[in-house]
């Protein structure tokens, strides 16, 4: 009697075993959209959705924390129009002082928003400088006095985005202990450092460290331009399911569906649509010819990455200094391609 009972009890481990396999490795993958600061604005975040499919979250460029008793209703354009959708974006703030802070992230709870982000990652030297974004990294203490009185007095969640490091990517090793004691909804950590900019490749090794020291969820952020980087980088680290899309996706708009269904497909037809509604849409908000074809060419620096000679097609961009000239130009580029 005692062998079947045991065979079946070995049955029935083996059975659990493999359902736990399944959900472990089915598990679903989520998107971000990163926040691009020049780029991803809400002109780009509804045209892009129109297109090429929902992000299942969406970070607005950081809004800068500001002194005074009110925050300005231009200061939160990006984010306060009704085309956010409230239950997936979610807003970065970057600042370095609670108060200052606490008056942003309220503000933007009130416009409806669950979550804020503190961008702790920016690398530029005018920002740095002031310890904001990542220029507060080595400055672990710094944080937790932030935190310590930010946090109490917050009325919705918080997450952080985090490089490595300012200058050296040890830096994050003492600022992880001091997250560890926060209730933050996630982290998202882009694997350089500050000085690094976006020069180099992302270290994987000390993502896998921070990862494993990290007690939040974590989100990886950090240089996915094709279906074979997430491939590689979803099985690397098989625990990870949250992925924030920045340049890639801006090159390559149809990467979001590449990296969802495994498809990969240049409909030109739909990037000239997106293209058109993007361009209408800085038409209509932003003011005087010079603006608008500034807005269009930050796109282009990225996007003419995907098309037929890239580099020729964005030497000419670059050289429009008129809206009619840019036209003239991608009407007969897009047409020649669609
Ligand atoms: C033009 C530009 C603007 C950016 N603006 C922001 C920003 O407002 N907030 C932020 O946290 N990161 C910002 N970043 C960093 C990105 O969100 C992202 O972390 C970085 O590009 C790495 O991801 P990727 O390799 O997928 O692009 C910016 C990056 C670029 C290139």
């Amino acid at each position: 009697m005692g062998a079947p009972s045991s065979k079946k009890s070995l049955f029935l481990f083996i059975t659990c075993m493999m359902y736990f396999y399944v959900i472990m490795t089915s598990q679903k993958h989520l998107f971000y959209l990163a926040p691009l600061r020049g780029i991803t604005d809400i002109i780009f975040r509804t045209s892009f959705e129109k297109y090429f499919g929902q992000f299942d979250f969406l970070m607005p460029p950081f809004i800068t924390t500001v002194k005074g008793e009110k925050v300005a209703l231009y200061h939160i354009k990006d984010i306060s129009s009704g085309e956010n959708d409230r239950k997936r974006v979610i807003p970065q703030i970057i600042g370095n002082d609670p108060e200052d802070m606490l008056k942003l992230a309220s503000c933007m709870h009130d416009l409806g928003y669950h979550t804020v982000n503190w961008n702790l990652g920016c690398p530029f030297t005018p920002v740095t400088r002031k310890k904001r974004g990542s220029g507060l990294l080595p400055y672990p203490e710094l944080i937790k006095s932030i935190l310590d009185k930010l946090i109490p007095a917050l009325p919705c969640s918080f997450s952080v985005k985090v490089r490595l490091g300012l200058d050296e990517k040890h830096e994050l090793s003492k600022v992880i202990p001091v997250l560890n004691d926060y209730p933050l909804s996630e982290v998202i950590i882009h694997p350089r450092t500050g000085s690094q900019e976006y020069s180099g490749t992302v270290d994987l090794d000390s993502f896998e460290l921070y990862t494993a020291q990290c007690r939040h969820t974590v989100v990886y952020n950090g240089d996915i331009f094709t279906a074979d980087d997430f491939k590689r980088l979803s099985e690397r680290f098989p625990g990870i399911n949250r992925w924030m899309l920045g340049r890639g996706v801006v090159k390559y708009p149809f990467l979001l569906e590449a990296l969802r269904s495994g498809k990969t497909q240049t409909e030109f037809s739909k990037l000239r649509l997106f293209h058109d509604d993007l361009y209408a849409g800085a038409k209509e908000t932003l003011s005087g010819p010079s603006h608008i074809l500034g807005r269009m060419k930050g796109l282009w620096l990225y996007m003419a990455g995907s098309m037929p000679e890239g580099q020729k097609l964005l030497k000419k961009i670059q050289k429009t200094k008129s809206l009619s000239a840019y036209e003239r130009l991608i009407d007969s580029v897009l047409k020649q391609i669609s």
